[in-house]
């Protein structure tokens, strides 16, 4: 058990004007300048490989560099997901080595896990009762779960018929409380913000600068893993988890922990790619998409909160973005299940997609080093089977007609 006398400060900055806020401030947004608020601390104790090492793989292995009090944490045995290396799908996609880091083995399945773990600690020491949040659907099936654990009141905000039927399911089995809104993703983030804003719910999307410390530990299982590599590939909707798992290797970085950093790739879908834009134009803030749309739902969003830290991430690591159609992604996600047997959603497989798409043209060498970031799990959105014939083997006949369908298949 860890508490914060490990630190010699730790302080909430914002991100544009510098101004310094303490730890325990419920605060989402500066409220000097309204930018973006980010965590920074100074530890008094050293770390090191062999001193994670000897604990268990989850994300608590890295504790001392995620500075939330751990007395207020209520785990679900998030982190410390697989990262495989895929071989296969490494010739598809025209690369000689290829590691996947599947979030989908999170407790709800999704990258969520590892920042509403710390959201909600946050909250219980901030000592709130209810805990909201907009969501395109895995943050609200992870807020639904870690606060019915914490025995604290869970309220959702979602855009009516837009999420996927995996992530609504889990989010009403878990007892939330669920406000299905007849508007986007943006319009209900919007909404919420103000409404917690006003103090009487804490606030858990990622524009929670706290969700950004248990995401970056990303980066850390996989320096511990496999060590800095070339490149990291990530589906990309706010843009919280690009710059978490950035900010991550920069912590190992600045700790002495690794001698190099990786150069990030951000994954969007063509109808909803405004840091694809924003970073082809050189600029720091995105010009909205207003009616954003891809079969993607978790990344279905024209307005990223995130959008300077995202774009920040990639200035800073000398990185990429680059947008694939839908076609394209649900063909990364059948690759990926039938190559390497790992079921993703669809807004996961945005990163391979966009990783095979820069290979194809060109843009990026086959030979370095990749990590595609898998989201989220197949069976959050078994909907989109309907999307997959061109892909799918699937018969319906009489009992009389099996060996007829029998022969035409084996004979394939
Ligand atoms: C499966 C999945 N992938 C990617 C993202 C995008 O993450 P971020 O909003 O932090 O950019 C989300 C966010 O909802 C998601 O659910
Ligand atoms: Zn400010």
């Amino acid at each position: 058990m860890i508490c914060i006398d490990i630190y010699h400060s730790i302080h909430l900055t914002c991100i544009n004007c510098g101004e310094v806020f303490p730890p325990n401030a419920v605060l989402y947004t500066c409220p000097r300048c309204g930018s973006l608020l980010e965590v920074r601390y100074e530890l008094r104790v050293g770390v090191s490989w062999s001193i994670f090492r000897s604990r268990p793989f989850t994300m608590w292995r890295y504790r001392e560099l995620i500075p939330v009090d751990t007395r207020y944490v209520v785990s679900l045995g998030e982190g410390g997901t697989p990262l495989y290396r895929a071989e296969k799908l490494a010739r598809w996609v025209g690369v000689k080595r290829l590691y996947l880091k599947f979030e989908g083995a999170n407790p709800t399945g999704s990258f969520k896990d590892r920042g509403v773990c710390v959201g909600i600690a946050k909250a219980l020491e901030c000592g709130a009762r209810v805990v909201a949040c907009a969501s395109t659907g895995n943050t609200a099936a992870s807020v639904a779960a870690y606060s019915a654990r914490a025995g604290v009141k869970c309220v959702l905000f979602l855009p009516e018929g837009k999420v996927a039927p995996g992530k609504l399911f889990q989010a009403l089995l878990h007892g939330a409380t669920v406000i299905e809104l007849n508007c986007n993703f943006d319009e209900a983030l919007r909404l919420v913000l103000k409404l917690c804003g006003r103090g009487c719910m804490y606030l858990l999307n990622s524009v929670n600068p706290w969700r950004l410390e248990g995401q970056k530990s990303i980066a850390y299982e996989i320096a511990d893993v496999i060590g800095v590599p070339d490149y990291v590939v990530v589906p990309v909707g706010n843009g919280g988890n690009i710059s978490a798992i950035w900010k991550g290797f920069r912590e190992l970085h600045d700790l002495g922990l690794v001698g190099e950093l990786p150069r990030m790739i951000a994954a969007q879908a063509t109808g909803a790619a405004p840091i694809v834009k924003a970073f082809r134009a050189g600029k720091v803030t995105v010009d909205p998409v207003n009616e954003p749309e891809t079969i993607a739902t978790a990344i279905r969003i024209g307005n990223p909160v995130n959008a300077p830290k995202a774009l920040k991430a990639l200035y800073e690591s000398r990185g990429l973005a680059e947008a694939v159609s839908d076609y394209e992604i649900l063909e990364a996600q059948v690759a990926i299940a039938r190559y390497e047997g790992i079921g993703v959603e669809p807004a996961s497989a945005t990163s391979v997609a966009v990783l095979r798409k820069l290979v194809h043209e060109g843009v990026l060498e086959p030979d370095a080093t990749y990590v595609c970031v898998l989201t989220g799990h197949a069976l959050k959105d078994p909907s989109v089977v309907d999307y997959l014939s061109k892909w799918v083997e699937r018969y319906r006949c009489g009992v009389g007609d099996i060996h007829y369908i029998l022969e035409t298949v084996l004979r394939k």
